[in-house]
């Protein structure tokens, strides 16, 4: 067999700094996606309690929304390592080998946009997730032949952004199915408030609010919008902030008061003004916008449904009234910055 690449017992940090800063370290840090949270620590602290590993969990949400900081926090919880792989980077079965075999007892392999496996590999899977055992086949033809191998029980951890693009059987062998929504405006503004003690900016309630309204629901963007605001600070305001000074860093972003920034308004000005508000396909939308119809669908669609700014109907985006009238009100993105 060839050799591969072992993969390290990798701590759960593979975030810069900063990020790694502000992510919680544990459950009881994170705010917000109480029900989730609270079947979690359930299930968690039932496979405690038992000896039992816990059963295999899948994450799904937009970007940003916690799921790998669920992912980290699990194995913690736990007392066990972790393993992390990316779907993306798993292109054949012999990839996902050595993250296998490298599994403790009860440890966990957290594999990110597990939607992005191949086939192959995620049939390599199934036996391992439910019988916790591969089968590897060697030689070709009438020569080949089948090796079961035996894996220690481990708990796996998908997350992904599209879970439409997941397989019914791989969905089935996940015991626990997680969705991660949008968060509201007063569980941002908790999480403001932890990450600017965090980054030793303190502010008041009227500043964190404003941060989570313009913050898209996602707990990502908060901490974006924070750590802008405190560059704009530092530079402009003598390190001080308040409601004003908060507002006017966002507005220099191009960020509105639904959250929206340029690319978000430049999405829906093009199906306003190119597709005379639509029904357009997303592809004719990308190709005018220069981008990938995945950017579109995972970071910029979801909230714009979410907030009834944009439908979807059979034959494809069409822009809603309260999107026409958010464009009208929102500044304006200038002709040499859309195209
Ligand atoms: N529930 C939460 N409480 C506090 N901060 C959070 C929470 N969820 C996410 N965050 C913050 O948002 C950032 C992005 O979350 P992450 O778990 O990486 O999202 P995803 O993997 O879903 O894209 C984290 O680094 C963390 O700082
Ligand atoms: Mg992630």
């Amino acid at each position: 067999m060839e050799s591969f690449r072992q993969p390290s017992i990798q701590a759960p940090e593979e975030a810069p700094p900063e990020d790694r800063a502000l992510r919680p370290q544990r459950m009881e840090e994170m705010i917000g996606q109480r029900a989730v949270h609270e079947r979690l620590s359930i299930a968690i602290d039932a496979s405690r309690k038992r000896g039992e590993p816990l059963g295999h969990i899948l994450l799904d949400g937009p970007p940003g929304l916690g799921k790998t900081t669920f992912a980290t926090c699990i194995p913690r919880e736990l007392g066990t390592t972790i393993q992390i792989a990316s779907g993306a980077a798993l292109s054949a079965p012999k990839d996902l080998l050595p993250y296998l075999t490298n599994c403790s007892e009860g440890s966990v392999l957290f594999i990110d946009e597990i939607h992005r496996m191949p086939i192959a590999v995620e049939e390599f899977l199934y036996p391992a997730m439910e019988d916790f055992r591969i089968d590897i086949t060697l030689g070709d033809g009438v020569a080949a032949r089948t090796i079961n191998m035996p894996l220690r029980p481990f708990t796996l951890v998908g997350a992904t952004t599209r879970a439409g693009l997941i397989s019914a059987p791989l969905r089935d062998r996940f015991v626990i199915r997680e969705h991660l929504d949008y968060y509201s405006p007063a569980e941002l503004a908790a999480i403001v408030h932890r990450s600017s003690g965090k980054l030793s900016m303190p502010m008041d309630d009227e500043t964190a609010n404003e941060i989570a309204h313009r913050s898209r629901g996602t707990p990502r963007l908060a901490n974006n919008r924070l750590r802008w605001i405190r560059d704009f600070s530092t530079s402009r305001a003598e390190g001080l902030v308040d409601v004003g000074i908060a507002r006017t860093a966002l507005e220099m972003q191009g960020i509105d008061e639904l959250g929206l920034d340029g690319f978000d308004r430049r999405y829906l000005e093009t199906i306003q003004r190119v597709f005379a508000g639509g029904p357009v396909g997303i592809e004719a939308i990308a190709h005018t916008m220069s981008t990938a119809s995945d950017t579109l669908e995972d970071d910029v669609e979801p909230f714009l449904l979410r907030c009834e700014l944009v439908i979807r109907t059979p034959r494809g985006r069409r822009i809603t009234p309260k999107g026409e009238n958010h464009l009208g009100t929102s500044p304006k993105v200038g002709p040499g910055k859309l195209f």
